[in-house]
């Protein structure tokens, strides 16, 4: 039996996908996650992009036990550095370096011979054996390399220590048969020197079946993000990876991973909610629809034998089939302990327990049922808006003729309570522009998403907002949940800026004179 050795890279490539820029702790809450699905390794980031990234880099290496964290380096001794610097607190490290080995970005890109190619990838690989055991050592744009060359520079790096050789078809050009040929011929050369990871991108829509094709050819280490997620049309889906060779277990019978499938429905939620991009509904395996039949000859098909049109269960990824109703009113604190622990959060503080107890009780008041996703959903808030360094206090509307409303906003800062009103084209807009005065920041609106946690009228409503403050270069997401969606905004507004605000390395916090 072969370990196929999942190295998720949600935090790196997956960060890359347009807007999806992530803070340290809602990258902690992917990474904690990562680990209970049982990921093997997790690449943290890339540490010498930003300061942002190597803290979140080191953060996340203190909190995981088990799973293996890397960090990303091009083959240069400042980034090497970094990357080594940023996981010296990790049980479990690994220095992932890279260099170009393509004509195309060879001549172009680096604009230096095969040779220095060489040299530079012999000299970061000898360099980051220093830090650590455990180097990988990327050939980018290995898809569009040539085969001898290939062989080369993996020769010269394993000879100063690299144990895992990553082939990346960089940019989702290949179809699966050619993967097929490239991982036999390397591993053919490579043999038991190292192992043979692949890092496809999804350009064509192949990077999962090529990944398939790869490890039918000696390949046993994958890169694989949430949802897909990456740069422009991502990578290979982890949840396709892992459930074809779950599923398909007559073709691969030699093959297995440590993922417990289980968690892999609230990994992909956990990721959406947090970067704000949500699988399309067709998406296979977590999408919307992945378990849903619509058509009156399958649905009878379904209710006669399951298997008829069902080739998984959606409970083998962790979709409840039916919505638990949860605890009332009268429920108490010990019941809705357990209830939680039931769910899968094992790791809540008492603190964090009575916080949401209390969340809990308010939404019983307004809400006839409760159920498993509204908790699920009030827990994910809480820890996503954990950095609070101003929080919603009230939010006072007038709607006005004509489309205009005034909003009163009142905001905690510092222990302070301050306030301030607007008028805006709507309750929405007036709620936000409060904000902006209240906090002296000027927020540009770029993504707004308001979706129902449930069925029924009185379902919550969870509002996505991505926004742009001052001149930044990046925008960042907020979340806001509540049964009112005028309340839900506003939290997500401003959680959109205590995000900004952590992320930032010039946070007006110590300035700050309102
Ligand atoms: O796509 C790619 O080649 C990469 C490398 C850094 C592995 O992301
Ligand atoms: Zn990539």
């Amino acid at each position: 039996m072969h370990n196929i050795i999942i190295f998720d890279t949600t935090l790196r490539d997956g960060e890359q996908s347009p807007g999806a820029s992530m803070n340290t702790n809602q990258k902690i809450q992917i990474a904690l996650q990562l680990e209970k699905l049982g990921v093997d390794i997790i690449e943290a980031g890339f540490a010498a992009s930003s300061e942002g990234d190597f803290d979140a880099i080191a953060q996340i290496s203190k909190e995981l036990q088990n799973t293996k964290i890397c960090s990303l380096a091009r083959a240069v001794e400042s980034d090497i550095k970094k990357a080594g610097d940023s996981i010296a607190k990790a049980k479990h490290q690994r220095i992932h370096t890279f260099i170009a080995t393509s004509p195309i970005h060879m001549k172009y890109k680096l604009k230096i011979s095969s040779d220095e190619v060489i040299k530079r990838a012999v000299a970061a690989v000898s360099y980051a054996r220093t830090f650590v055991e455990d180097v990988e050592f990327s050939l980018e744009d290995a898809g569009r390399s040539d085969i001898g060359f290939m062989k080369d520079i993996t020769d010269a790096v394993l000879d100063v220590g690299a144990g895992t050789i990553n082939l990346p078809d960089t940019v989702g050009y290949r179809l699966p048969f050619e993967i097929y040929d490239m991982v036999e011929t390397m591993a053919k050369h490579i043999g038991k020197r190292a192992i043979i990871s692949l890092h496809n991108h999804n350009d064509l829509g192949l990077a999962v079946a090529n990944t398939l094709a790869g490890i039918t050819a000696g390949a046993r280490q994958v890169e694989c993000t949430i949802n897909g997620l990456g740069e422009r049309a991502g990578n290979a889906a982890l949840e396709e990876l892992v459930m074809a060779i779950k599923v398909r277990k007559d073709h691969y019978d030699k093959f297995d991973t440590n993922i417990n499938t289980r968690h892999i429905s609230p990994t992909s939620k956990l990721v959406a909610t947090i970067t704000g991009i949500q699988p399309q509904p067709n998406k296979a395996i977590v999408g919307k629809n992945a378990f849903s039949h619509e058509s009156g000859i399958h649905q009878d098909g379904v209710l006669k034998h399951k298997q008829t049109y069902e080739i998984m269960k959606p409970k083998d990824i962790g979709v409840e089939e039916n919505h638990t109703i949860v605890l009332g009113k009268l429920s108490g604190r010990a019941a809705f302990r357990d209830k939680v622990l039931s769910m899968g959060f094992d790791n809540l503080s008492e603190t964090e327990l009575k916080r949401l107890f209390d969340r809990f009780k308010l939404l019983c008041d307004m809400k006839k049922t409760v159920h498993d996703d509204d908790i699920r959903f009030i827990i994910s808030d809480e820890r996503l808006n954990k950095d609070k360094l101003y929080e919603l206090k009230s939010v006072q509307i007038n709607n006005c003729t004509g489309g205009l409303a005034t909003a009163t906003i009142a905001i905690v800062h510092d222990e302070q309570t301050y306030s301030d009103a607007s008028i805006g084209d709507g309750a929405i807009d007036a709620v936000f522009k409060a904000i902006d005065r209240v906090t002296k920041q000027t927020g540009k609106l770029m993504d707004y998403q308001v979706q129902a946690v449930g069925e029924g009228k009185d379902a919550l409503a969870k509002v996505v907002c991505k926004v742009k403050f001052g001149d930044a270069a990046f925008n960042v997401i907020g979340h806001g949940l509540n049964i009112d969606t005028v309340l839900a905004s506003a939290r997500a507004y401003l959680g959109a800026l205590n995000s900004y605000l952590s992320m930032s390395e010039n946070s007006p916090h110590d300035k700050h004179e309102v």
